[in-house]
């Protein structure tokens, strides 16, 4: 197991589009179990693989409140989404500090591998929903702010910017 460094916005990698993975193999699940460990020691609620700089459609996701519903999704795609959306106030690891409301759909239908290497589908509301849509958006090289007004991107540039300048300082 190994804590992963976490990309931070505005880095080029995060735009790249993640790959489909070929096999699931242990490779694959040793990736999964160290993007596991990095996202419940941030803490975050989700975390894709183009956000350790791994460019393979791989996603963790724990949306329980004890942290104990690990949710690992290998080449996930969203076969169905409803016309209702819902608007939450999203966050990412790869932007921190930074939280501003998006509009995504309400409710999905995900077809995805398991760590298995089984397909299943299961279907999502409330934040397990926003949450999957989100972290897929990583594999498309999409971060959140991107949905954001211009004005709001750039300011998010500048603050994260200037704080990267002052953590190498300190
Ligand atoms: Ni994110």
């Amino acid at each position: 197991m190994a804590l992963l460094p976490i990309l931070r916005y505005p880095d080029p990698r995060l735009h790249k589009i993640a790959k489909p993975v070929e096999v699931v193999d242990d490779r694959i699940r040793t990736l999964i179990h160290d993007m596991a460990e990095t996202m419940y020691d941030a803490p975050g609620v989700g975390l894709a693989a183009t956000q350790v700089d791994v460019h393979e459609r791989v996603v963790v996701i724990d949306v329980s409140e004890d942290g104990n519903n690990l949710l690992a999704l290998i080449n996930p795609e969203i076969i169905w989404k409803s016309e209702e959306t819902q608007v939450y106030e999203e966050g990412c690891l790869s932007v921190p500090g930074i939280y501003d409301e998006v509009q995504r759909a309400a409710r999905i239908r995900v077809r995805t591998l398991n760590e298995k290497g089984e397909t299943i589908e299961f279907d999502a509301d409330g934040l397990l929903a926003v949450c999957v849509q989100h972290e897929l958006d990583h594999l498309m090289g999409k971060v959140f702010v991107e949905y954001l007004s211009v004005l709001k991107q750039n300011r998010i540039r500048t603050r994260l910017r200037k704080q990267e300048r002052e953590a190498l300082k300190a």
